[in-house]
């Protein structure tokens, strides 16, 4: 097999590829990447010619009309891949194939056993493979973990999050199955990436509750508790067709935090906070921030370096295993059925 063509790290500009027109990817992602120093926007591909011809008009770099053409191609170094779960391995393990460097959409795959197919090609060309959870880019992220390790709230006992969405149109991927749908795998990834950051990745999950819809054939809500080593309990919730969520909350001894806007805020946007402590009751607004910049940033630094790509897979692999175990683990219920 050739050398992979990122292997060779210089300082010359990351060329990246964009695999499919994602509305996420040409509203967020590619916007920010045209901001950040050491990358270049190379190609967008799409089943489409004239989708990606569209794309590439304004946004930059070449179109391509098939996923195959982007994947092979010698001027691209690193895939960001915003296609449905469900198609990620297939597109994952040809690019890896063609020595390409990965960002991939979460949830990166359908199982564990799928992330571990990746993850070990991955391991072997010595390639990167991360997964865009973009809130661990934000300064939000810092500031809650800096205001509990000083022990503002006191000791933390129970982490409570929550992400629930409102329902999206019929045809959405999200309620296909063969797609790779599902709340676990979208909502329900926040959680457990969340519950990984705040109780640790060895947080031990105690019972956990799945809902499927049996009209779209996709689970649609779930719930979960899990218990870190110390003795911090985590319950979170996520859903589909609901009122929209998005919270962390930490209750401690002396106090209380939360984070109404923690995972998704827009860059520029001031997340809000509530501090509770005895019977003061603060409203903040955090600085806000642009971590789709950052998250490139951090995507073109691991692609250049080896130890920092054996970390991405890592952490690739043990949110795979949480999200295996809440499959695994959770009790099956049925609604509209
Ligand atoms: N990290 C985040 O904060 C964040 C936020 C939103 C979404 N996402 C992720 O980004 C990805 C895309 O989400 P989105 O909301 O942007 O969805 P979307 O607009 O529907 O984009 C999905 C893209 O996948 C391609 N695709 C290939 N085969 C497909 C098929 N059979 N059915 C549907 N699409 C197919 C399509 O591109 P072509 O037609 O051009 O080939 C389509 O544009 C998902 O993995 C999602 O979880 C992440």
């Amino acid at each position: 097999m050739a050398a992979p063509p990122a292997q060779a790290a210089t300082a010359a500009p990351l060329r990246v590829g964009v695999l499919g027109c994602s509305s996420f990817a040409l509203r967020a992602m590619v916007p920010a990447l045209l901001q950040t120093p050491g990358l270049q926007l190379a190609a967008i591909a799409s089943r489409d010619l004239a989708k990606a011809e569209s794309a590439a008009q304004s946004l930059g770099g070449r179109a391509e009309g098939s996923y195959e053409a982007l994947v092979e191609a010698a001027d691209v170094d690193l895939l960001y891949v915003p296609l449905p779960t469900g198609l990620h391995e297939r597109w994952v393990m040809a690019a890896l194939q063609a020595g390409k460097h990965l960002l991939v959409e979460k949830s990166l795959a359908v199982d564990l056993a799928s992330a571990q197919r990746m993850l070990d090609l991955a391991h072997r060309h010595d390639l990167l493979v991360a997964e865009n959870f973009l809130f661990r880019r934000h300064s939000q992220l810092a500031w809650v973990r800096r205001t509990i390790a000083e022990g503002t709230i006191g000791r933390p006992v129970l982490f409570r999050a929550c992400f629930s969405i409102p329902a999206l149109a019929d045809d959405n991927f999200r309620y296909a199955a063969a797609l790779g749908g599902g709340a676990l795998l979208d909502v329900g990834a926040y959680m457990v990436k969340s519950v990984s950051e705040f109780v640790g990745p060895r947080a031990e999950l105690q019972a956990a509750v799945i809902e499927s819809d049996a009209r779209r054939g996709v689970d649609v809500r779930g719930s979960a508790t899990w218990i870190g080593s110390d003795g911090l309990v985590a319950q979170a919730a996520w859903a589909f067709d609901t009122h929209y969520q998005c919270t962390w909350e930490f209750l401690g001894t002396t106090g209380r935090l939360v984070c109404e806007r923690a995972l998704t805020p827009p860059p520029g946007f001031e997340p809000p906070v509530r501090l509770e402590i005895g019977t003061d009751r603060r409203e903040l607004r955090l600085a806000a921030d642009n971590h789709y910049v950052s998250q490139w940033l951090a995507i073109a630094a691991s692609a250049r370096d080896s130890g920092l790509r054996a970390a991405a897979r890592a952490e690739c692999l043990e949110q795979a295993r949480g999200l295996q175990a809440v499959a695994d683990a959770a009790r099956r219920v049925f609604v509209n059925s």
